[in-house]
């Protein structure tokens, strides 16, 4: 875990906090909420480029507007993060910022921020809880959507092969088991596809965001010898493994099986103008500044939307993309 721009004494105490060491922290002297705008962000970990990518724009953002910012990584782990907000509202930040890593189990951490009068800003992914109230908005990206995109892309793609009643077997890399992003993007492409029967998810499975369980799971599919039409892959650090294990076993990519991924990391766009990708969804991490700008408006009182998505696009094969400027992740 790293604390951003924070070089005080008083760290190692904060620190031991945000693993459940300490009860009770105390601002350092001279240096308190009145003084400056204080984030505490938890993390979810640095699983693909994607999340280096997001937790970077919230640092770069931070640290422009002058905000100090209580960095957690939670390395993928819920209990890290309810331990990180629990230190935050110990250190009485002005606002906490989190991913959360699942959906549910958030209510009781919530309530006790609310209690201490904090408020909380749900970012990148969604929350499920009883009480709306515990959280002042959510920030972050339309993950139905992306699943929605993902499925029209097939139909265009198969659109001379829609009535020939031959079956499309699509198998499913999904993200974290529990994860809204995970559920969403499967609702958005199930709603867009289930009218065609033609279309079949013969196996759907979580890769957890992960390239390595990417990889390892595409080879033990190909070892079934199941026969694959479309792999739809959660995300690109997947997608990435997912290349790697096909080429091994003499396919290829993007010609043999349709793929279809969503981030829009620059690895990805270079596999898509390479030909092993077909269909590249992005998902927008540069969510910084819009958290960065919430924040301060909660610190000044003002009421904030309760939801607010990052715009997005689909990069197509076949588009030039020769001056599609850097992505940056
Ligand atoms: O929540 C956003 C998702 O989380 C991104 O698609 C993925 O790369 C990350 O792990």
């Amino acid at each position: 875990m790293i604390f951003y721009r924070l070089k005080q004494p008083w760290l190692f105490c904060l620190v031991l906090s945000v693993m459940g060491g300490c009860a009770k922290q105390e601002h350092p002297e001279g240096l308190s909420s009145k003084d400056g705008v204080i984030v505490g962000f938890s993390q979810i970990g640095a699983e693909s480029a994607w999340r280096t990518c997001n937790t970077r724009s919230v640092k770069e953002a931070a640290a422009q507007a002058g905000v100090q910012l209580l960095f957690s990584n939670a390395e993928q782990k819920q209990e890290n993060q309810i331990k990180a907000i629990r230190s935050f509202i110990a250190y009485q930040v002005d606002v906490i910022a989190f991913v959360p890593i699942v959906t549910g189990g958030w209510d009781n951490v919530l309530m006790e921020a609310k209690d201490a009068g904090i408020p909380v800003l749900v970012v990148d992914r969604k929350i499920d809880i009883q009480d709306e109230s515990l959280y002042a908005g959510h920030i972050g990206t339309d993950g139905v959507e992306q699943g929605r995109k993902a499925g029209l892309f097939l139909l265009e793609k198969f659109k001379d092969q829609l009535g020939n009643g031959e079956p499309i077997h699509i198998v499913e890399l999904s993200g974290t088991t529990g994860s809204s992003m995970a559920m969403s993007r499967a609702e958005g492409f199930r709603e867009v596809l289930s009218p065609y029967s033609q279309f079949q998810i013969i196996y759907s499975e979580s890769g957890d965001f992960l390239r390595s369980k990417g990889y390892e799971l595409m080879r033990s599919i190909l070892e079934t010898g199941l026969d694959i039409d479309v792999l739809f892959s959660h995300n690109d650090s997947m997608t990435l493994g997912v290349l790697n294990a096909m080429k091994e076993a003499g396919l290829k990519p993007g010609v043999d099986v349709v793929i279809v991924t969503v981030d829009a990391e620059q690895a990805a766009i270079n596999a898509l103008i390479r030909g092993e990708v077909n269909c590249v969804i992005e998902c927008n991490p540069k969510q910084g500044p819009e958290i960065i700008r919430l924040a301060q408006a909660l610190v000044r009182g003002e009421k904030i939307p309760r939801l607010i998505h990052m715009e997005e696009t689909v990069f197509y094969e076949g588009e030039d993309l020769s001056s599609l400027p850097p992505r940056g992740y």
